[in-house]
């Protein structure tokens, strides 16, 4: 029997198969971009998704013709059903029989319906039992565009006809949109295409609010910049375009509301000014737009009218230097985030509209346009991520190898995420700080603040980012400060920008901490669990919010607080959580001694709500760029006003003894001379999914090692380009099992994945002792005892030796294991190292 069939489990996390269903639509020009791309980003994603793409065509498509509209369908399964045209609910339901008797087949699934057609088939095809989330597009109006299609004029049967349509039509898109009762258990909801769709949905159909999202994913990504100069040049040949000429492009079907006319009339007009002008019309409609064409009397050796296939469209693009999009009054307030326009934009083209886009007018206003100043970790994510969710961003950077490197679709970090938001159209990266800082109305400051000798952070490179900010700003701005700051350096920004301003404009301060983590900051980003503004401006407040909220923030996570609030919060939440690891990592050494597990302590701890399960994992001690810095500056801070932080204190020598507690853990298991001892270091990042090294455990305990003339073969997934930049003579291996070879111990100081999928087997005959110190408890520990490996771990120690070891601590035992020699961290020191 498949899993779901038997529970719930596997259907609650969206099973993995996913049917995306589309309603006479593989034909249609937005197709490859619209469905085929996101699909295909999907199915490379997740290599283990099955996706069925089921098609209601008119006419059944042949074999060649559907490889030829979709490429590269190793995930995919395409499945066509025919359909009637629509006859009202009468044709529909047949598509639902078919539909139904193919869904039944799935033991369970996820479904995408695009469009009011495929959503009301779906709707009724799908069994609620095994639909784990049911998703269906609105990308326009069903209804509406009929109408717009088919001009009546004065024949009055023609009209009757078409009003008894649209009718059917209005009805189907009713049901399309309001979801069966037992469909709620699923996942359900609506992804409509612009904000003002959204307020439609609510408004005319009476759809809940809560279920519309508005979409983001099928955004076509940008086009990188060396392949995009390929490309030009390229189809410039073949169209014999010299560099000089301007080409401007109209790609698209030829609708009435997509105004054909007007897009040749105004190239007329662009022609009448400079000869040296082209029209490229990339259209599946060549008869209809040649008919325009002739109808304006166009020389043919201005333009070509071609049709290409659907992956080609970025090619010619390229090759292109302005994009046209005009659209019909009518349409322009829902239909109006043309994914055309977003094509045009992700190829650099500039984009001519006849200004009835309200949504492009919107893209297009400055003042809505978000800078964001400095692009490491922090400055990366949040603008990626705002331009996620549709707001254009100027990343800019003084770096310019890292802007070249992005501008290539390249991010300079390792992030899981970032490199596919960094693809997206909205998002510019440039080396021009002012012409950013100029261009935005909010302009975030994530520039880096690092740590001095005296602890304190040294915020010089904030303050010149104010007097730049204050010296080119020419209107109201909002300036949020990112990067965690002292506490009371807005007022020191405020101050500084009063000074350099030109002019009686205002400039807000907003102290807005970010709380990301690096390896999930993208996940942070779009799921905070709060999101803090400071400032004492309503308006900057409410500009804000207004962006939080835009990118689905829940309004109840956003909290108001005065400047010197919200930079106080940054550095006590890291500090508690900081604490809190330093708690821990005490507690597994007292573990050790008393034969407990510690992980089940923890866990049983943490599941007091007022207490929590996270940050509660025993280790090497915490690094990062954040803690130790952010803790050290508190301290300071603390110190300077006359109220010293005694337990931070004992929190950062915890941290810093627990290197050594891994030291004398490894001195336990291969014996107290080290010299000469090759030991593998599993794990150089400060913890998993990144490639930082910023003050990680494994820094200190190598150095620790080699002091003791220990030989060190180390590994990292990611981490290995950054260390070898602070520790070069090490030697640095190809994987686990190259570290390993003729090691007397391997160590894991970082919790990546592979290590807990160790082949043991292969590992142990690498070796020339069998012999592991895992101090992030993450490789199983029966398994290794099993593949012969002599064992410890930080607060486990007890398991790792003894067979029969289970939570409840042996009492018996436990007063001989007391009656050893303490080994506390501190006495550990004491004795052996200092
Ligand atoms: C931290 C904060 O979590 C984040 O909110 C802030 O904005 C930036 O600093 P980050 O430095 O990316 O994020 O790492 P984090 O996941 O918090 O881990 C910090 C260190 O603590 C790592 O060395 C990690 O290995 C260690 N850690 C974490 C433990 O040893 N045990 C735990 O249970 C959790």
């Amino acid at each position: 029997m498949h899993p779901c069939v038997a529970g719930e489990k596997c259907c609650e996390n969206g099973g993995n198969t996913l049917v995306f269903v589309v309603y006479d639509g593989i034909n249609n020009s937005v197709f490859a971009s619209q469905v085929l791309q996101p699909l295909l980003k999907r199915a490379k994603k997740n290599q283990h998704q099955k996706i069925y793409l089921v098609s209601f065509e008119r006419t059944l498509l042949n074999e060649q013709k559907i490889a030829r509209l979709v490429p590269h369908r190793e995930n995919i399964i395409f499945i066509q059903f025919w359909r009637f045209p629509f006859l009202g609910k009468m044709g529909l339901r047949l598509s639902v029989m078919q539909l139904r008797s193919f869904l039944r087949r799935l033991p369970c699934y996820s479904l995408i319906a695009r469009g009011p057609l495929a959503g009301w088939v779906s709707m009724r095809a799908v069994s609620p039992a095994s639909c784990a989330s049911y998703t269906v597009q609105a990308r326009g109006l069903l209804a509406q565009e009929y109408e717009l299609a088919h001009p009546t004029g004065r024949n009055l049967v023609k009209a009757l006809f078409c009003w008894i349509r649209k009718k059917q039509m209005a009805a189907v898109e009713y049901a399309a949109f309001c979801p069966k009762p037992e469909l709620l258990l699923a996942k359900f909801r609506i992804e409509a295409v612009t904000p003002a769709l959204k307020e439609y949905l609510v408004k005319e159909y009476a759809v809940n609010p809560s279920h519309v999202v508005l979409a983001v994913d099928d955004m076509p990504a940008r086009i990188v910049e060396y392949q995009r100069l390929v490309w030009r040049e390229e189809i410039r040949n073949q169209l014999h375009l010299g560099p000089q000429t301007h080409v401007y492009c109209y790609s698209g079907a030829v609708k009435p509301w997509q105004c054909p006319d007007g897009v040749v009339d105004y190239f007329k007009n662009e022609l009448a000014h400079n000869k040296n002008s082209f029209l490229l019309v990339l259209t599946q409609d060549v008869e209809a737009f040649s008919r325009v064409l002739k109808e304006k009397q166009l020389d043919p050796k201005y333009y070509a009218l071609m049709t290409i296939p659907h992956d080609e469209m970025s090619k010619y693009l390229s090759a292109c230097d302005t994009g046209i999009v005009f659209r019909e009054k009518h349409i322009v307030s829902w239909i109006s985030r043309p994914v055309k326009a977003m094509e045009y934009k992700s190829a650099g083209l500039k984009i001519a509209h006849n200004h009835t886009s309200a949504w492009l007018i919107d893209v297009e206003k400055e003042e809505n346009t978000v800078a964001v100043l400095g692009t490491g970790y922090v400055g990366l994510v949040v603008g990626s991520c705002v331009a996620k969710f549709g707001t254009p961003v100027i990343c800019a950077d003084i770096d310019e190898r890292k802007i070249e490197f992005l501008k290539n679709g390249i991010s300079p970090i390792y992030e899981p995420g970032v490199e596919d938001l960094i693809m997206s159209p909205l998002l510019t990266f440039t080396t021009d700080l002012v012409s950013a800082i100029k261009k935005a109305r909010i302009i975030f400051v994530a520039v880096p603040t690092p740590a001095q000798a005296d602890g304190n952070a040294d915020v010089s490179v904030v303050k010149e980012v104010a007097k730049l900010i204050a010296k080119h700003s020419n209107d109201y701005k909002i300036v949020c400060l990112k990067s965690t700051v002292p506490i009371g350096t807005h007022a020191v920004v405020a101050s500084i920008i009063q000074d350099y301003k030109k002019g009686d404009h205002t400039i807000d301060i907003v102290s807005t901490p970010e709380f990301l983590r690096e390896g999930t900051a993208v996940y942070d980003y779009l799921y905070p669990d709060r999101v803090i503004i400071g400032t004492k401006s309503e308006r900057a407040y409410e500009a804000v919010r207004q962006l939080y909220l835009r990118m689905g923030c829940r309004s109840e996570k956003i909290i108001w607080t005065d400047n010197p609030a919200a930079e106080t919060i940054k550095y006590v939440a890291n500090s508690f959580l900081a604490l809190k690891i330093s708690f821990i990592n005490e507690i597994a050494n007292f573990c050790d001694r008393i034969s407990v597990d510690v992980l089940a302590v923890a866990y049983g701890v943490g599941l007091d709500k007022r207490i929590g399960t996270q940050f509660l994992k025993p280790g090497p001690g915490y690094g990062g760029s954040c803690f130790p810095k952010d803790v050290q500056a508190l301290l300071s801070m603390a110190q300077e006003a006359g109220s010293p932080l005694k337990i931070m204190e004992q929190a950062v020598q915890i941290n810093e003894l627990q290197r050594y507690q891994v030291v004398y853990k490894i001195k336990n298991l291969v014996g107290e001379n080290l010299r000469g001892k090759v030991i593998a270091i599993l794990g150089l990042a400060f913890k998993a999914n990144t490639d930082d090294v910023r003050k990680s455990p494994a820094i200190d305990i190598i150095g620790l090692l080699l002091k003791e003339g220990a030989l060190i073969r180390a590994y990292d997934p990611q981490a290995m380009f950054n260390l070898r930049k602070e520790l070069p003579d090490i030697t640095y291996c190809l994987n686990a099992y190259d570290a390993a070879q003729g090691a007397h111990i391997a160590v894991v100081l970082t919790e990546w994945a592979e290590f807990a999928t160790l082949d043991l087997a292969k590992l142990h005959p690498l070796m020339k002792q069998p012999c592991v110190l895992d101090t992030r408890n993450i490789v199983p520990l029966q398994r290794l005892k099993a593949s012969g490996f002599r064992v410890d771990t930080v607060g486990r120690s007890a398991i790792a030796q003894d067979q029969d070891m289970t939570f409840i601590p042996a009492s018996a035992d436990r007063k001989k294991r007391l009656s050893k020699p303490a080994f506390t961290a501190h006495t550990v020191v004491a004795e052996q190292f200092k």
